[in-house]
């Protein structure tokens, strides 16, 4: 294709899209955005202007046609009304993450505190970076078991400018922590293994989807490590049926209070633990 315009590019790719995805306009336009790095203003008001590298933008178009996730192909996610930056190596954060946030900073009421957040499974780095926008005086470990999702999270990190407040440490749950903890954060991978997913799902790393033969086994682990080194929050991210296993695991164990909240399509979606 020579000499066409953002609207005839974006017809095009809305042709090859919409057979198989199904918002296939908005789509044709975030590839756009991405392939120009203009915003959606800019694309809607220059219509008639011509697009340069057609083939490179093409070639996205026919990953995306093969259900590859469209953040994997531009390298863009937003999450908490913010652009961050992510690849293969690091689960795409989902809407239903904001809520985890959203947790925390309800129960941090003094934001002046120098407190010590622990965020097991960094992932992209989306919780520990919107905590420590929202914290300004809290310190954060974020720790993940792979190298790759710390290479993402790393980049993001850079890029909001918090190296100095958001450490990143590589290791197995708290193995690598041995400061004292005020508050424990995590979307940890609670998929029981073997389930079979949605096929776009399997772009992204299977550790940060499968949490074990049960699928909450992860969760114990923290919970245990939670008790042991008397960690006063844990918020936690879990599946929309674990809910009574949480429960049953806490029986008769030493805590202040246990609260679930529900995700935006009404499924329990996570609990803050109080010691
Ligand atoms: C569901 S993803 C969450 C990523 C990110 N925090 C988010 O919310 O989008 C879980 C993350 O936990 C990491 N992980 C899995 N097992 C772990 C373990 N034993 N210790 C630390 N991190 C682990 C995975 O590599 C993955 O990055």
């Amino acid at each position: 294709m020579e000499n066409f315009t953002i609207n005839d590019v974006l017809k095009e790719i809305i042709a090859k899209l919409a057979p198989v995805i199904p918002r296939a306009p908005r789509e044709a336009q975030l590839l756009l955005m991405a392939h120009l790095n203009v915003d959606e203003l800019y694309l809607m008001t220059n219509r008639n202007l011509h697009v340069e590298n057609i083939d490179s933008l093409f070639t996205w178009v026919d990953r995306r046609v093969k259900n590859e996730p469209l953040e994997y192909i531009t390298n863009r996610v937003s999450f908490y009304s913010e652009e961050f930056y992510v690849d293969e190596g690091a689960l795409i954060p989902r809407p239903e993450t904001e809520l985890l946030i959203d947790e925390v900073l309800k129960r941090v009421t003094c934001r002046d505190d120098k407190m010590t957040f622990v965020e097991v499974g960094v992932g992209s780095g989306i919780i520990s970076i919107m905590l420590a926008k929202h914290l300004p005086n809290a310190k954060f470990i974020a720790v993940d078991i792979s190298d790759k999702a710390l290479r993402v999270a790393k980049k993001n990190i850079e890029k909001f400018g918090f190296s100095d407040r958001i450490e990143l440490r590589l290791g197995s749950l708290l193995e690598p922590v041995e400061e004292h903890i005020d508050y424990l954060v995590s979307n940890p991978p609670y998929i029981e293994d073997g389930v079979e997913l949605e096929s776009n799902l399997s772009y992204e790393p299977q550790n940060a989807l499968f949490g074990g033969t049960v699928g909450d086994e992860i969760i114990q682990k923290l919970l245990d490590e939670v008790l042991k080194r008397e960690i006063n929050f844990f918020s936690c991210e879990f599946g929309y049926d674990q809910k009574d296993k949480i429960r049953t695991y806490l029986n008769n164990k030493p805590y202040k209070s246990l609260e679930f909240y529900k995700d935006y399509s009404d499924f329990d979606r996570g609990f803050t633990l109080g010691l």
